[in-house]
């Protein structure tokens, strides 16, 4: 994957929290463009930064540093030199004492310390957290950059993350003022798309419980949804409008939880993706939709969601964060052997029109295995098998292949 390239040669700029996910695709993009790139991080030794080794150009111009956002002597030292400052670094949890602190406190480090050493520009990530979270916003209303969260509310909600975010941004602006700084801010809404790094962040867990099994039914909310290729493309665009000023909605579409488990089973529908909304007797949230125009006029465009939707799943497959095999547990293990009767089976079974790419996609009870490999123990049944199916099951196994199959009980 590689993003559009213009080169500005010898400009340094340093990303605060550089290994995070948002973080590393903005030092791709920024290497990609030829800047030299400082990444604060926490633990430059640590190996889920290692990551940023492989970018292209990071051998001759990225440079990892360790900072903290409570050490502002580590802050300015990792700034000195540099023309602008990108603050993406922040803890994102609903967890007060881990949120606050290093957000509101750290973030006014941020920008105290760029203003000391003479940075002439800083872009902070906030988030449409300290956007919309306000009781007196309707769902369905179009948000834009001048609505901003009630603290009360948050408070109030235990919305931790957003509290923590709206102070942050505010002492951002209320720092920039004081010392004369050029700040911008970007407001993404919840960010998804392939990991650069080894981990897995929060947003992307956002996605992946509905497609590994561990939630059953999907919330009666809504979310609007940004690709992280173009929250970084973003980043280095409004950092690069030298007129750019205010606060940026960084959003796609609006989508509730009901369309975004469609998608997703539309996508991959080998999943056990849930089909049934927990609150199914209320209405159905609307949600807020959130005003983009700003970056359009900036000539942003945005990937469509099932594209971004794709290329997450995708990526956590290829990463094995996502396994085929720990979706579904089989009661069969079928041999190469007796490929020629799977299809056969699968017709008895009723789960025929889940087979694709010479593959049973969803099969409650089948699983193919490679000729080499060995017939695991597994645990059983996890899937809901109905009575019909087993009787079929049985008398089809008992009949026709019960020479070439292990059945486990
Ligand atoms: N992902 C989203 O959906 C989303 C949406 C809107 C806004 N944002 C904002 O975008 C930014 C990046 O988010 P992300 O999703 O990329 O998160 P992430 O992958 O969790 O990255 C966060 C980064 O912040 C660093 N960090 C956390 N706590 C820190 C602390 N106390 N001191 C120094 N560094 C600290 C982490 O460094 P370590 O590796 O050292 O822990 C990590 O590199 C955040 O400011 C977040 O609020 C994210």
């Amino acid at each position: 994957m590689t993003l559009k390239t213009k080169a500005i040669p010898s400009h340094t700029v340093c990303v605060t929290g550089a290994g995070g996910f948002m973080a590393s695709w903005l030092v791709k993009l920024l290497l990609e463009k030829g800047y030299t790139v400082r990444g604060t991080v926490r633990n430059p030794g640590d190996l889920k930064n290692a990551h940023l080794w492989s970018l292209e150009g990071a051998k001759d111009r990225l440079k990892l540093l360790r900072a903290d956002l409570l050490d502002t002597e580590s802050l300015r030292a990792a700034f000195a030199g540099c023309e602008g400052v990108f603050h993406t670094a922040s803890p994102v949890t609903d967890d007060p004492e881990q949120m606050i602190e290093p957000a509101v406190k750290g973030t006014r480090n941020v920008i105290n310390a760029a203003a000391d050493v003479g940075v002439r520009r800083v872009l902070f990530t906030s988030s449409i957290g300290s956007v919309y979270m306000n009781p007196h916003y309707n769902p369905g209303s179009l948000i834009d950059d001048t609505c901003w969260s009630d603290l009360e509310y948050c408070k109030n909600t235990n919305n931790w993350y957003c509290y923590g975010k709206t102070v942050a941004e505010q002492g951002a602006w209320e720092a920039a003022r004081e010392r004369g700084l050029d700040l911008v801010v970007i407001n993404p809404v919840l960010v998804l798309g392939p990991l650069l790094q080894p981990t897995v962040n929060a947003s992307t867990m956002h996605i992946l419980k509905y497609l590994n099994g561990s939630s059953k039914t999907y919330v009666n909310a809504s979310q609007a949804y940004v690709h992280v290729m173009d929250v970084a493309k973003v980043h280095v665009k409004v950092y690069e409008t030298p007129e750019a000023k205010g606060r940026y909605i960084c959003a796609n579409n609006t989508l509730h939880r009901g369309e975004l488990c469609r998608m997703l089973a539309e996508l991959f529908p080998e999943y056990p993706i849930p089909i049934r909304c927990k609150d199914e007797k209320g209405p159905r949230n609307t949600g807020f939709r959130f005003n983009n125009q700003r970056l359009k006029d900036m000539g942003i465009e945005f990937t469509p969601i099932n594209e971004c939707l794709y290329e997450t799943v995708k990526n956590l497959q290829e990463k094995q964060i996502l396994h085929y095999d720990e979706v579904v547990d089989p009661i069969i293990e079928m041999k190469p052997s007796t490929r020629a009767l799977e299809r056969e089976l699968l017709t008895a079974l009723g789960c025929v029109d889940a087979y694709a790419d010479n593959r049973p996609k969803i099969c409650p009870v089948v699983r193919m295995l490679d000729a080499d490999e060995p017939i695991r123990r597994s645990p059983m049944l996890t899937v809901n098998i109905t009575i019909p199916y087993l009787i079929k099951l049985f008398a089809f196994v008992y009949c026709h292949i019960m020479p070439s199959i292990v059945v486990y009980e």
